[in-house]
């Protein structure tokens, strides 16, 4: 047991599918694997684990942000040794192109800050998704109908943004959306050697002010988390 997952020894799997939110967690537990246990329920961060396809799984919720993201990361990896960490969550959509309901998959993942930024000090570490991964979740997509997009997004360090201007220069590099956690995990999966991606549903979209109605979420989000559990055991 670690100080934030109260899971004993073993029954965390290898592969982690992490949402932010705990709720959705249990949503795709229930709906998705066999089997499926509460091993955490630490400060109501829930985490499942059973199996999908007869592969051992486990969901855990991160919480918002990177620091919380961190967090949970760090001690999946380093008490619990997952070697398979997929971020499944929403973001916003920062190109004409992406639409609200399309999914995201991000090869890379800028910031402004992140939990690592004070250890890389003057270095732009640039945090990319692994490859193999991100190759199996892409060909999972086109399996399914989906709009789909393979790129860079953002990892903010605030939902509620006071700098539209910066919002113009990611969507001028190209970048597809921003959400708030992809890049420490592209960071520690980098730095412990394991494999990191996430795959994103847009649920807003920062161009044209549209939302996702949350009745919508569940189909769209489902569509996110096969993918995520296809790339998983590709
Ligand atoms: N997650 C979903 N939508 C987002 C947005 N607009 N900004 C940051 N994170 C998000």
């Amino acid at each position: 047991m670690t100080v934030h997952i109260g899971a004993k020894p073993g029954e965390i799997a290898e592969t982690v599918l992490m949402p932010g939110d705990p709720y959705r967690a249990r949503w795709a537990a229930e709906t998705f694997l066999d089997d499926a246990v509460l091993v955490n329920e630490v400060r109501g961060m829930l985490g499942f684990t059973g199996t999908y396809k007869g592969n051992r799984v486990t969901i855990q919720g991160s919480g918002m942000g990177m620091p919380s993201f961190s967090i949970y990361a760090n001690e999946l990896i380093r008490n619990y040794g997952a070697k398979t960490l997929i971020r499944i969550g929403s973001c916003g959509g920062m190109q004409d192109k992406v639409k609200v309901r399309d999914v995201i998959i991000a090869m890379t993942a800028s910031t402004l800050n992140s939990p690592s930024s004070g250890m890389f000090k003057e270095l732009n570490f640039a945090p990319c998704a692994d490859w193999s991964l991100l190759k199996a979740a892409v060909e999972a997509a086109e399996a399914k109908e989906v709009g789909t997009h393979v790129g860079g997004i953002y990892s903010s360090d605030v939902f509620y943004s006071e700098r539209p201007d910066l919002d113009k220069e990611m969507t001028r590099h190209g970048i597809l959306g921003v959400e708030m956690e992809a890049a420490e995990l592209y960071n520690l999966a980098a730095r412990y050697g394991v494999r990191g991606l996430a795959v994103l549903t847009v649920s807003d979209h920062l161009l044209t002010g549209e939302a996702l109605p949350s009745e919508d979420r569940e189909k769209t989000f489902g569509d996110m988390v096969e993918i995520a559990l296809e790339a998983a055991f590709a």
